[in-house]
């Protein structure tokens, strides 16, 4: 590790109150994420995980986002942890110094990764049902006017590592749904109705004895609904064209995300918000193979049938989610 970024953790360490330098035995860079330098530090007996936002993004396109959104990230934890006290990571303090804060390092028998066990075709419904559970919870009580929006008001930032780099990027790739992807922009810039996560994703999902923890929250901003739906059934759905196996299961994981998340909608019509994420759903499954930040794992040929399926019912948006399940499961059984 670099000695700037070593002396970074040190200091972190002892700004925070956690120990002092010397009882720093071990610094372990975890690997997975491309916003972060994020690392386990062994102080004493303790493990503790560090993170600090990097400006720079570690992909190929030239992508740069503002290091502040460490605060929200840590906003968005505290948040969680009042309201999902079940599904939390215990938080150490944030520097005033740097954009840096500590959490507990989870770990365990009963701790995995959502995404290494997916991708290893290991799937539980419930896991589904519980990561459902977890977002309709928060949105809804951030939906209520007692709830502080104040560290939440990040529409900018959320354009920077959302907005643009997803559907932007992808418009400029795709004259043909330019026009339709550029007005979603707009409208996912514009709403506020409720607390959203903005990275849903089953890499920034650990799960520990049987309830998901949500990590990684960046790109938190008081937003859309639709948006962390939709990206959390986009990961199932992509892993469904990767993994024939076990297909209809990932596919149905998904419908029940939106399943259980539906119970908790209060803000706004359902109906009006499954139709929000029939739109977008196929928006952001374009944007994971032709935005700034491509799927790691599809094969180009899966990469070709992800674009033709998800410019068909962007053109013509089915109107509910089950329907667009089939028919995404119709089109992968025999229409590549
Ligand atoms: N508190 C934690 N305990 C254990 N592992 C963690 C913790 N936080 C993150 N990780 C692991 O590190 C990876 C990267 O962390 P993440 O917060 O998602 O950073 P990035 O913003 O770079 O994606 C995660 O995918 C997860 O595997
Ligand atoms: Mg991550």
């Amino acid at each position: 590790m670099h000695p700037t970024i070593e002396t970074r953790y040190l200091n972190l360490v002892e700004e925070l109150g956690l120990g002092r330098r010397e009882e720093v035995s071990t610094i372990i860079p975890l690997t997975g994420g491309v916003a972060s330098d994020i690392v386990q530090v062994i102080v004493g007996d303790q493990r503790l995980c560090l993170k600090c936002a990097l400006g720079k993004l570690k992909v190929d396109e030239d992508w740069r986002a503002p290091v502040h959104r460490n605060r929200a990230e840590y906003a968005w934890l505290e948040v969680a942890a009042q309201m999902i006290p079940e599904s939390t990571v215990a938080l150490f303090g944030r520097s005033q110094q740097s954009p840096c804060f500590a959490m507990e390092f989870l770990e365990g028998d009963d701790t995995y990764l959502w995404k290494t066990s997916l991708l290893n075709g290991t799937l539980n419904v419930d896991e589904a049902i519980s990561v459902g559970q977890a977002i309709g919870k928060i949105h809804a009580r951030s939906a209520s006017s007692a709830f502080s929006t104040e560290p939440f008001r990040n529409r900018d930032d959320f354009y920077e590592l959302r907005l643009d780099p997803y559907l932007k990027f992808t418009a400029s790739r795709h004259p043909a749904v330019a026009a339709h992807l550029e007005s979603l922009v707009e409208r996912l810039y514009e709403a506020s109705s409720v607390l959203t996560h903005g990275d849903v994703s089953p890499k920034n999902i650990i799960f520990r004895d049987g309830s998901p923890i949500i990590l990684d929250a960046e790109c938190a901003t008081m937003g859309d609904a639709s948006f962390d739906i939709a990206f959390c059934m986009n990961h199932l759905v992509l892993k469904a064209v990767h993994l024939p196996a076990v297909r209809s299961e990932l596919l149905n994981a998904a419908l029940e995300v939106w399943g259980t998340y539906v119970h908790y909608v209060h803000w706004e019509s359902p109906e009006q918000l499954e139709a929000k994420v029939c739109e977008l759903l196929p928006a952001l499954m374009l944007s994971r193979i032709d935005g700034k930040s491509p799927v790691e794992y599809l094969t180009e040929e899966n990469r070709q049938v992800v674009r033709k399926l998800s410019l068909k019912r962007l053109q013509t948006p089915c109107i509910s989610l089950e329907r667009l399940m089939t028919s995404i499961a119709y089109q992968l059984e025999n229409d590549r």
